[in-house]
């Protein structure tokens, strides 16, 4: 097996890149990888190359969009016949009708969708829309849980201070903590208790906590949710940014049978291009043509939408998503025999295609369990990992595109195997 001991060309962009681009990354996460950011020139189906010419499979997929893999033919060929058609039109056009229709059947209790460009976007509408309806103020979040980047919802995600919202970055409006309740993931009776005053205008959940570890609802933690909320007139919001067509086509909605009241959806759903939405009952989406602000110069321009109608049609197809978990879970099990067979303890599971391997505890049900983890052994690993071709994301996620085959994940786990000894070795 080839392996990669220096990365020449990657490591002078890095230092040039820093000299006029800030931090030298485009956001701000990218700046945690290791050994520093790779340059990349061409991606390809499940493969990515970087600007000294190596090749990797890659299980970042661009942070979650490329759930069909690099430049898949089909949203190549959308897209390229959109182009020469026009970039934005300013007013209407017929793919906004057509792919929310595609996303209202998808989804079961989608009614009504708006389009927006980002998730932190989307997160900010559903909540702006939860407030009007209900006249409140409040939202609770879960600890852990990531939903953009915006004052208001950047709190108790990394650090968290039991039972009191933290803010997370520097600059941040310390006013966010007022209109803000923070609970544990999973633990039902104390959203419960925080509702009971029947000021919280909505909870919002990453349906399957994939930014802390991938841990997925408690048995009946979703529909418990659903009930409280019912009980106490809150609107309920599933952020399935990560989730939406990826668990399953319609997203955890989909596969834990849940009806939340609003859905905001991005990543996955076009392809790789900048497209989120909220879907949700028409009731709550409508109060936007009754005086609530959704505004963007750039929402539903017609080049992500036959990014995502392209996508969309992929997605639809049989059997789909059965490949994906399947493979998802060869992975895992395929790590988890590595890391065993070489005395580390580890917790590897995976829900959909979404895999997460977490070395040095045994098991990742809460996020004390996944922040104790033994993230220095994953930094060097995913070094040893890139330099035997295998490209992967910080603190344990692995991404799955319908592009990976069978082979893509022999060679995986057979870099894997030899990227745990190395790491293992270098240790003792
Ligand atoms: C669950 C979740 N919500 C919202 C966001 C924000 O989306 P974006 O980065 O498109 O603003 C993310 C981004 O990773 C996410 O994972």
């Amino acid at each position: 097996m080839r392996v990669i001991t220096e990365w020449p060309a990657s490591a002078r962009a890095w230092e040039r890149c820093r000299q006029s681009l800030a931090g030298g990354v485009s956001t701000g996460l990218r700046a945690q990888m290791r050994p520093h950011p790779i340059f990349f020139s061409h991606g390809q189906g499940s493969s990515i190359t970087d600007v000294d010419g190596n090749t990797y499979v890659d299980y970042v997929l661009g942070w979650g969009p490329l759930i069909l893999g690099h430049s898949h033919p089909g949203v190549v060929a959308a897209v390229g016949a959109q182009l020469p058609q026009g970039q934005t039109f300013g007013s209407g056009h017929l793919a906004e009708y057509a792919v929310a229709e595609q996303v209202c059947a998808a989804i079961p209790g989608v009614e009504r969708v708006l389009w927006s460009n980002t998730g932190t976007e989307a997160v900010q509408v559903a909540l702006r829309l939860a407030r009007a309806v209900t006249g409140r103020w409040k939202f609770l979040k879960f600890e852990g849980h990531y939903h953009g980047w915006s004052d208001q919802v950047l709190v108790s995600y990394q650090a968290v201070e039991e039972g009191r919202p933290k803010l997370t970055s520097r600059g941040q409006n310390p006013s966010a903590l007022d209109d803000v309740l923070v609970a544990p993931w999973n633990d039902a009776e104390q959203v419960a208790a925080l509702l009971r005053d029947r000021d919280v205008a909505a909870v919002i959940c990453e349906p399957v906590l994939c930014n802390s570890g991938v841990i997925p609802p408690a048995d009946g933690f979703l529909a418990r949710l659903r009930e409280v909320c019912d009980e106490t007139g809150t609107i309920l919001v599933f952020d399935e940014v990560i989730t939406g067509f990826r668990l399953a086509y319609g997203g955890a909605v989909e596969r834990y049978a849940v009806r939340p009241d609003l859905v905001v959806l991005g990543k996955a759903i076009a392809g790789g291009f900048p497209l989120s939405a909220v879907g949700g009952r028409a009731d709550i989406v409508d109060q936007v043509t009754e005086g609530v602000v959704h505004a963007g110069t750039f929402n539903g321009n017609p080049i992500v939408l036959a990014a995502a109608s392209a996508t969309l049609g992929e997605l639809r197809r049989d059997g789909v998503y059965d490949v994906l978990e399947k493979r998802a879970a060869t992975l895992a099990d395929g790590f988890a025999a590595s890391l065993r067979g070489h005395g580390v303890a580890a917790a590897v599971h995976h829900v959909g295609p979404v895999v997460q391997c977490s070395p040095g505890v045994v098991r990742v049900g809460s996020l004390a369990d996944f922040l104790a983890a033994d993230w220095e052994f994953y930094d060097a690993l995913s070094v040893e990992l890139l330099r035997r071709g295998v490209f992967v994301l910080p603190r344990g996620r692995w991404y799955l595109s319908t592009a990976h085959d069978d082979r893509d994940v022999a060679d995986t786990l057979a870099a894997f195997d030899a990227a745990v000894e190395a790491v293992v070795r270098d240790r003792d």
